[in-house]
């Protein structure tokens, strides 16, 4: 049912607990299943130097949330922003369908992450489904997977 990748994460999730000092925190759950997922980050400049997450979800959520993490570390924040639930999905190396639907709770955990930061910066959030191309500043551009 699931990739060795996925599975790999799944049995040693990586990036988990909470950043004590995080610039931004997000926390979404998920219409589909109702699991929740928290991420936090760390920024410097414009970069996301740390993430962490607490899943309470299953399986595949987890696996989505420690390879997402492990994704936004080292970016800019509109590159953080760009990631699709596509590209964790990839990353995993495929997620059955009906759990393709965790990967859209990583995906937003991170925007709501950074939403949070922005925000705490006196900026504004960025619209949650654009696509990043424009920073979020609101394209009207989206991503062919949401
Ligand atoms: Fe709820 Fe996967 S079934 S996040």
């Amino acid at each position: 049912m699931y990739t060795d990748v996925v599975m790999e994460h799944i049995t040693n999730p990586q990036n988990v607990g909470e950043l004590a000092d995080a610039d931004g925190v997000g926390e979404v759950g998920s219409p589909a299943c109702g699991d929740i997922m928290r991420i936090s980050i760390k920024v410097e400049g414009d970069r996301i130097t740390d993430a962490r997450f607490r899943t309470f979800g299953c399986a595949a959520a987890i696996a989505s949330s420690s390879m997402a993490t492990g994704m936004v570390r080292g970016k800019s924040l509109i590159e953080a922003w760009a990631i699709s639930n596509a590209d964790v999905v990839d990353a995993l190396g495929g997620l059955p369908p009906a759990k393709v639907h965790c990967s859209v709770l990583a995906r937003d955990a991170i925007r709501a992450a950074i939403n949070d930061y922005r925000t705490r910066q006196g900026l504004d959030a960025w619209e949650m489904g654009s696509c990043g191309c424009c920073g979020g500043s609101g394209c009207g551009s989206r991503p062919e997977n949401g």
